[in-house]
């Protein structure tokens, strides 16, 4: 057993954390040329992990625990105290496969289908505007077809609100003061317009798509046979509807990976979906959105001769491995083509987790997410044609979580499909 890990020099690195925000792992892994390293943030020590080998044992569901991994302010605000994110072993398990029984590859196509007709509708409206922030709409109209397609009941008029607080809640995961405040209030209000629904349904008096996954939530049963508790129903419809919003920002990604990255245009226009699949792999990879995951050692293990010790919160750069020169070679490239390859990415390509989604945490809506980006390019690309005009398209790496500053504005906006 190593007498030493490469220790990060100083007493406490929030501060650092805040400033370097997607890079603070990378900047230590590449500084101390290792794939782990101790330092201390929040007031206790962290283990930083990086590369394919250190994934596998981050999601070893033997190893690692999520309770009490995710500190109270990010289930205050992302995820829902005590929701899924942080359950584990056999209650995990249970509750996991009732997730991926509402996004079959059926479930998938027909949210999908959803946001096209969204999509060219908006296109109508845009025809006849000066101007549009392409992010401000994309998120209005995927918490739209998002609600739609869970079969949660609204009115046209709250739509922007409710996207704003679905935003709220995970701007608020990277932000002191007035930002944890606003996702916060944000939660409270998400959950109390959702267990009111969840009420209704319950007490027969909305009645709803038996398919839906509102009704399914509303309807489904605890291993113990009870009903789920109505606040983590709540928590749990959230949990679908709150990342489908969260799709918005990878949308605005693929619109500056198009506008970029203009070798990839002579591609995009044979319109094949093979190529439309790595194209949006590749903003998946190079995009900034989840910078790392977190976990707590369940025993203690020795692993490359430390020792784990069992309580002690060890967090995985998913940005880092996006851009290890080890897994990709030319990581700082944008290269659709690198995913030509076929080989089992399972814990070295993790941009929503690493491992078995059915087994682990892994994100359930990778399917999800990656039909809406392809539906997003093909729209981008062969339904529209527009300007861009001179604007911040710039994004923060020291900010958790990063967009274009500009939103991406599109000008003269003309339909072609
Ligand atoms: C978990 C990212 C979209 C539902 C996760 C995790 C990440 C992630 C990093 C945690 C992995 C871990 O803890 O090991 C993303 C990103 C998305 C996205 C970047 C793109 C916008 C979605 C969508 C849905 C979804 C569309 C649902 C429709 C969930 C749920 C979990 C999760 C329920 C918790 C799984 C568990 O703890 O077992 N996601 N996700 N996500 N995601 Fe996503």
């Amino acid at each position: 057993v190593k007498e030493r890990i490469v220790q990060d020099k100083g007493l406490d690195h929030t501060l650092k954390l805040l400033e370097e925000g997607y890079l603070f792992i990378k900047n230590r892994t590449d500084r101390y040329h290792c794939n782990m390293f101790e330092t201390h943030i929040m007031g206790e020590k962290a283990i930083c992990l990086s590369g394919e080998e250190a994934c596998k044992i981050f999601y070893d569901e033997e190893l690692f625990q999520r309770k009490g991994a995710m500190p109270m302010r990010i289930q205050k605000t992302l995820f829902g105290v005590n929701a899924i994110q942080g359950m584990d072993n056999e209650a995990h398990t249970q509750r996991k496969l009732f997730f991926m029984s509402l996004m079959t590859d059926v479930h998938q196509k027909e949210l999908s289908k959803l946001f096209e007709k969204e999509m060219e509708a908006a296109a109508e409206r845009w025809v006849s505007q000066d101007q549009i922030e392409l992010f401000r709409e994309a998120k209005n109209i995927i918490c739209k077809v998002s609600c739609l397609w869970t079969a949660v009941p609204f009115q046209e008029s709250e739509v922007e609100d409710r996207a704003d607080d679905f935003c709220s809640m995970i701007d608020g995961i990277g932000g002191v003061g007035p930002r944890y405040w606003k996702g916060k209030t944000a939660r409270n209000r998400t959950e109390e317009w959702i267990s009111g629904i969840i009420e209704e349904v319950r007490q027969g008096k909305l009645s709803v798509k038996e398919d839906s996954a509102l009704n399914l939530i509303a309807f489904h049963r605890e291993p113990d046979g009870n009903l789920m508790e109505l606040q983590m129903a709540a928590k749990e419809l959230i949990n679908i509807i709150r990342p489908i919003v969260a799709i918005s920002t990878y949308i605005t990604f693929t619109a500056l990976a198009i506008y970029e990255h203009p070798q990839c245009r002579e591609d995009l226009l044979h319109n094949d979906d093979n190529y439309y699949e790595m194209f949006v792999q590749e903003v998946r990879r190079y995009y900034p959105f989840t910078p790392f995951v977190g976990a707590r050692v369940h025993k203690d293990f020795v692993w490359d001769q430390y020792e784990f010790k069992k309580g002690v919160l060890v967090l995985l750069d998913v940005y880092g491995m996006n851009h290890d020169p080890v897994i990709w070679g030319d990581p700082d490239r944008f290269r659709p083509e690198r995913f030509q390859e076929q080989k089992d990415r399972t814990y070295s390509f993790i941009p929503q987790g690493g491992g078995d989604p059915a087994k682990g945490h892994r994100c359930p809506g990778e399917g999800i997410t990656i039909e809406i980006m392809k539906a997003g390019l093909n729209f981008l690309v062969n339904k529209i044609d527009f300007v861009v005009p001179e604007q911040d398209l710039s994004y923060s790496l020291s900010r958790i979580p990063t967009l274009p500053k500009s939103g991406f504005i599109m000008k003269q906006i003309k339909k072609t499909g």
